[in-house]
């Protein structure tokens, strides 16, 4: 081939070629950013675009003017490429600056107000509970809400056709449900947190068999759920109680009442808290005693006012519940007392229907529940 014949196809590619580099000239200058960066390169060299299509047809031109146009065409897709990689880098860049300019932490703004979860009244009056009593030297003990009635019933001097056991209606779950033999023991939700007593003493009998006096006296809170079967403004088949429990060698009622009469003042931060102690009947205490707290009942006002309000029942642990726990009654005494977390909940915050606690109203938890940033402590005041 002569140099003339060479020029006149490179000058016939040149043209061809021409229109196609304007466009992709003039094109480049609208790019703005990587996803019309992207468009361009698909336009200019993706598998439909013009070029593509030039490089392909290669193999159909004549042999003689296949290696000249097809270097011109390689040349142009090169370039292209380059460029828009050249591009690509430069807009990558930019992003990422503006990106960090946007993103910069200035550590002196103030706290952001993030949506914090709330405690619940219930959680929140069992924290204040703890505090009190863990300060009085008090532990915490849990148990099984699923008991058996001897734990329930039978060792708190219950026996099986007493009627406190209907007046603690609860319910009992079948054997077969619980893949078990049908015992003499029933099964049953817990309808108080007084079985925690029996658990808690049967295991301190236990360890002062090994290691003798050296076992301290018990004291203990259990806060739980329960279980009855009743239901209304002031009931609920689920609540919560705490049961108390107190054992040593000289324990006397005085002691329970101080110890009621201190959590009630600090729980209420009333300091002459006006309180009933009136002479009551549990099997599992004796002497037994319940408690009123003086309240007004319209206003709901804790500690004023002519109205009384039962809160707890409790008494002296009754002698045939140390023995049936393996203690003996002449050597140790105690005291124990059980409290509806609902009903002093309720009094302090203004509750006015138990139902509420369990109904989940957002609405209800955002106006009644505590910040989990501020939790229960002496110092301030419960
Ligand atoms: N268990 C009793 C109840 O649920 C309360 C109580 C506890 C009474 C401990 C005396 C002693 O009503």
């Amino acid at each position: 081939m002569t140099e003339i014949d060479r020029a006149a196809i490179e000058a016939d590619e040149n043209t061809k070629l021409e229109s196609l580099k304007a466009s992709a000239v003039k094109q480049l200058e609208t790019v703005r950013d990587l996803p019309g960066l992207e468009a361009y390169r698909v336009e200019f060299l993706g598998k439909a675009s013009e070029l593509m299509r030039l490089l392909k047809d290669v193999g159909t031109l004549p042999a003689a003017e296949r290696p000249i146009r097809a270097a011109m065409r390689n040349r142009l897709r090169d370039a292209l490429s380059r460029i828009v990689e050249e591009v690509r880098t430069k807009l990558e860049g930019e992003a990422l600056t503006a990106r960090l300019s946007a993103e910069q932490i200035d550590v002196s703004a103030p706290v952001r107000p993030e949506p914090l979860g709330l405690i619940h009244p219930i959680s929140r009056t069992m924290e204040e509970i703890a505090a009190i009593f863990g300060a009085m030297g008090f532990t915490i003990k849990e148990g099984p809400d699923v008991e058996d009635d001897w734990y329930a019933f039978g060792a708190l001097n219950v026996p099986s056709h007493h009627p406190a056991r209907a007046m603690m209606d609860t319910f009992y779950l079948k054997a077969s449900h619980l893949n078990a033999s049908a015992g003499e023991r029933k099964v049953l939700l817990r309808p108080h947190t007084s079985s925690v007593q029996i658990r808690t003493m049967l295991e301190w009998a236990e360890t002062r068999k090994t290691s003798g006096a050296a076992a301290p006296d018990i004291r203990i809170i259990v806060p739980g759920r329960t279980f009855r079967s009743d239901h209304d403004a002031t009931h609920s088949p689920m609540f919560h109680q705490f049961e108390g429990l107190v054992i040593g060698r000289d324990i006397t009622l005085a002691h329970l009442k101080g110890c009621l009469i201190d959590f009630l003042k600090a729980f209420f931060n009333v300091a002459d808290v006006p309180l009933r102690f009136r002479a009551s009947y549990f099997p599992f205490t004796e002497p037994s005693m319940e408690v009123d707290i003086g309240w007004n009942r319209k206003s709901a006002e804790v500690g004023r006012g002519a109205d009384w309000l039962e809160i707890l029942g409790s008494g002296m642990v009754h002698p045939n519940v140390l023995a049936n726990c393996g203690i003996d009654p002449r050597e140790y005494q105690g005291f124990a007392f059980g409290v509806g977390i609902e009903r002093i909940a309720m009094l302090k915050y203004g509750i006015a229907d138990l139902r509420l606690f369990y109904e989940n109203d957002v609405r209800w938890l955002r106006h009644y529940g505590f910040s989990p940033l501020a939790p229960a402590n002496l110092h301030e005041g419960i």
